[in-house]
């Protein structure tokens, strides 16, 4: 809008020649675009071919550090969730978990954690006050020198959660809790993570597109992507190309090679992407006499655990190709992501966090669906210490918070000290 108290001059020759030039300027050439690197992340820990391996660890049977130590090396992202309805935000379950976080990432591996929040009310429901309490919890852990990816509101392009499909107030809703995160604290980075959808990115229900809050709101992009396998209830490990296939329409989104026609958002720079939540669950027959074959689909297991040695693998009659091979399922599909193909092929994808639960499954049958890397089947564990953690370490009892060395220096820290209270005490 033009403000009438200062009217704009009349075009002079040179701001012509000017408009000129710049209309030549922005015709269609195109450039390379710069990458927004991935804030906060090391170049160490549970990493393959540049592609870090984060954990969403099931935290009330594990936290990072039993995934350290289990895997002789820590990873660089540490998953949570976090609820809130319109009746509750004061994000209580951000400090249930906040010692064993902060602990791990002031070791070896100075990770960040990556919190998702998920809302039960409808998007318009959410309020400024709920903004401002999110940004009180953030810059709380921030100042105790945690960095914090913050997936607020993730799937938002799904018909599962109460907030979703609802892209107005969605944008409007998502540049506002930026704006509050910005105000409160400048180590908390948003997170704008859809799910995977492999129709038109443009689709006005479930595509990318319509949910895009502007690059000047977002710092990172991430996408939930499994590989479900049939009916979400039968083992299939995933076919070769799956990954590649369904995942270009959205690198190709947030991370196009130019500045010229494939850059479909016009976006200033390109960003660094992450899968952020996967998956190859491994499904297993619940028998009827289980306390869990009457368990809602999609929910939490209570511990003790069953023994998953005398279920029966949910195979299909007859069973697909090595459907039988609970490691090659899941291992094939980490693969696809860490991979040197992968690394080749898109180079601005950077981390892939894993969901390492045990759930009641939510397909057509009754099973469990182990997605679990760690904790779970010892083979399916150990081939992921062998080939992105370190065995070594594993071995000698890594633990992931403190280094040996700074151990020993502690050590000699305290005997300099009985030293000194000897010494003053002859004296
Ligand atoms: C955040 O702000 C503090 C204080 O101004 C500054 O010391 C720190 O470097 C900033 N951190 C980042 C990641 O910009
Ligand atoms: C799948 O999960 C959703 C909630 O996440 C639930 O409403 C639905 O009933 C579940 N379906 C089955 C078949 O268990
Ligand atoms: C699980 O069941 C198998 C087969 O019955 C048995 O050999 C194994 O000891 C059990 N494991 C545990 C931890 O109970
Ligand atoms: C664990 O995975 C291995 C390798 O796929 C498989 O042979 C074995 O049967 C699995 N163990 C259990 C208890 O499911
Ligand atoms: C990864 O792939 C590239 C291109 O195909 C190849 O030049 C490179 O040697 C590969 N690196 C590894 C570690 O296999
Ligand atoms: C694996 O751990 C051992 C023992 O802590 C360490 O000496 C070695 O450098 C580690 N290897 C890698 C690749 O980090």
């Amino acid at each position: 809008m033009l403000d009438p108290r200062h009217p704009r001059p009349p075009p002079t020759f040179l701001s012509l020649l000017l408009l000129a030039l710049s209309l030549v300027r922005g015709a269609p050439t195109s450039t390379t675009l710069p990458v927004r690197p991935l804030p906060g992340l090391p170049s160490n820990g549970l990493l393959s071919n540049g592609i870090h391996l984060g954990f969403l660890p099931f935290w009330s049977l594990e936290g990072p550090s039993s995934i350290c130590s289990a895997l002789g090396s820590c990873s660089a992202i540490w998953g949570d969730y976090w609820n809130a309805s319109p009746s509750s935000y004061d994000f209580e379950q951000a400090g249930y978990h906040i010692d064993e976080v902060e602990r791990v990432v002031k070791g070896d591996v100075e990770g960040v954690y990556a919190p998702a929040v998920l809302f039960s009310g409808r998007m318009g429901e959410w309020t400024d006050e709920m903004s401002q309490s999110l940004a009180r919890t953030v810059r709380g852990i921030n100042r105790r020198g945690v960095k914090v990816w913050l997936r607020w509101c993730f799937e938002m392009n799904g018909g599962w959660m109460s907030y979703g499909l609802q892209p107005e107030d969605y944008i409007t809703t998502f540049r506002s809790v930026t704006n509050a995160i910005r105000a409160a604290t400048n180590e908390t980075y948003m997170l704008w993570s859809p799910n995977l959808w492999t129709g038109d990115v443009d689709d006005p229900v479930q595509g990318y597109v319509p949910y895009w809050p502007g690059e000047d709101f977002v710092d990172i992009i991430g996408l939930s992507f499994y590989s479900f396998g049939p009916q979400k209830s039968l083992n299939k490990p995933a076919s070769s190309s799956l990954f590649r296939d369904s995942f270009s329409p959205f690198y190709n989104l947030f991370s196009p090679s130019s500045s010229g026609s494939s850059n479909r958002l016009k976006i200033s720079s390109a960003y660094s992407i992450i899968i952020s939540e996967t998956s190859a669950p491994y499904y297993y027959r619940i028998p009827p006499s289980s306390r869990f074959y009457t368990q809602a689909g999609d929910t939490d297991l209570t511990a003790p655990y069953p023994n998953l040695t005398t279920f029966a693998p949910a195979l299909a009659d007859p069973p697909y190709e090595k459907s039988d091979d609970e490691l090659f399922t899941k291992a094939s599909w980490l693969v696809q992501m860490v991979g040197n193909d992968t690394a080749q092929r898109f180079p601005n994808f950077k981390a892939a966090t894993w969901f390492n639960y045990l759930k009641k499954g939510n397909g057509t049958a009754e099973v469990l669906a182990d997605f679990r890397f760690v904790g779970g089947n010892s083979s399916v564990e150990g081939w992921l210490r062998e080939n992105l953690g370190n065995q070594t370490a594993y071995e000698e009892g890594y633990t992931g918070a403190v280094g040996r060395m700074s151990v020993k220096r502690a050590f000699g820290a305290v005997v300099v000290g009985v030293v000194l209270v000897v010494v003053l005490v002859a004296v």
